[in-house]
């Protein structure tokens, strides 16, 4: 019996997000380069959305670029940026064909023209597809979402178009990136770091939190597998008293 067996398809977390760290640590356990764990890093990638698409699981998002990581040194984010595009280039037919829509968060704005043009092509060329929702998190930062969400409301309510009144957490979900997903149900983060690193700060509030200790580049559907798993073994009460849950 494969351990796939053992995961209870009437528990599923609806949407899993995932921090993609530790490919640099990876390539220099190798004596390699940071480059060569994040050209491995999207191999990962690949066997991950292509995991879940076929565990049947609603929403994928991935911390890819953070707002911070512009901070790398150049040709480390040139490199990011390049892989990225032919990536997008290379997974359009592959995305089709598993029905997978891909999304994105964060200030695209900054992005090369090159990355966002190659980006908004394929969310354009896979918006019509049913399956799993892959949102890819770049140039993503939680607080600048936050801080943008509050400017548009602050605006919002200065010219009367809403008053103080409304704001309510539906309001503030609506002027998030992540408006049209749901909340976090499994947070997910390689290499053995414990930390959030600016993600999804606000959505992540009741997500079940794993933490697992393989570099970004080995992860594979066994360790996707045990995280679920681990996941349908917690008793998610949302503030409730166990008795309550029934
Ligand atoms: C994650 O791996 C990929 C990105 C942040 C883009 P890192 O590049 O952070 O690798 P480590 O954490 O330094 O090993
Ligand atoms: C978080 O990883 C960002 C991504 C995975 C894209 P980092 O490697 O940038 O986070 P810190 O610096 O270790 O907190
Ligand atoms: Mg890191």
């Amino acid at each position: 019996m494969s351990n796939l067996d053992h995961i209870n398809e009437e528990n599923l977390p609806k949407h899993i997000a995932i921090i993609m760290d530790g490919n640099g640590r990876w390539a220099k356990q190798r004596g390699k380069l940071r480059v060569f764990g994040h050209e491995n890093g999207v191999e990962a990638v690949r066997r991950t959305v292509e995991n879940c698409a076929k565990l049947k699981i609603d929403f994928l998002t991935l911390y890819a670029f953070s707002t911070e990581n512009w901070k790398r040194p150049k040709i480390e984010v040139q490199t990011l940026m390049r892989l990225l595009v032919a990536s997008l280039r290379k997974e359009l037919k592959t995305l089709n064909d598993n029905s997978i829509r891909l999304n994105a968060i964060g200030n695209l704005d900054f992005l090369p023209s090159k990355v966002a043009k190659e980006l908004n092509e394929v969310i354009l060329k896979t918006s019509n597809n049913k399956g799993l929702t892959l949102t890819l998190a770049l140039s993503y930062g939680s607080r600048e979402e936050l801080k943008s969400a509050v400017k548009a409301i602050s605006a919002k309510v200065k010219n009367n178009i809403i008053s103080e009144d409304d704001i309510d957490e539906t309001v503030i979900n609506t002027h998030l990136y992540t408006h049209d997903l749901p909340d976090v149900d499994l947070l997910i983060r390689t290499s053995g770091e414990h930390r959030i690193s600016n993600f999804l700060l606000w959505q992540i509030a009741y997500a079940e939190l794993y933490f697992i200790d393989v570099f970004w580049p080995d992860f594979n559907e066994q360790h996707l597998v045990d995280a679920i798993i681990n996941y349908q073994n917690r008793e998610r009460r949302f503030g409730k008293t166990s008795e309550q849950l029934g």
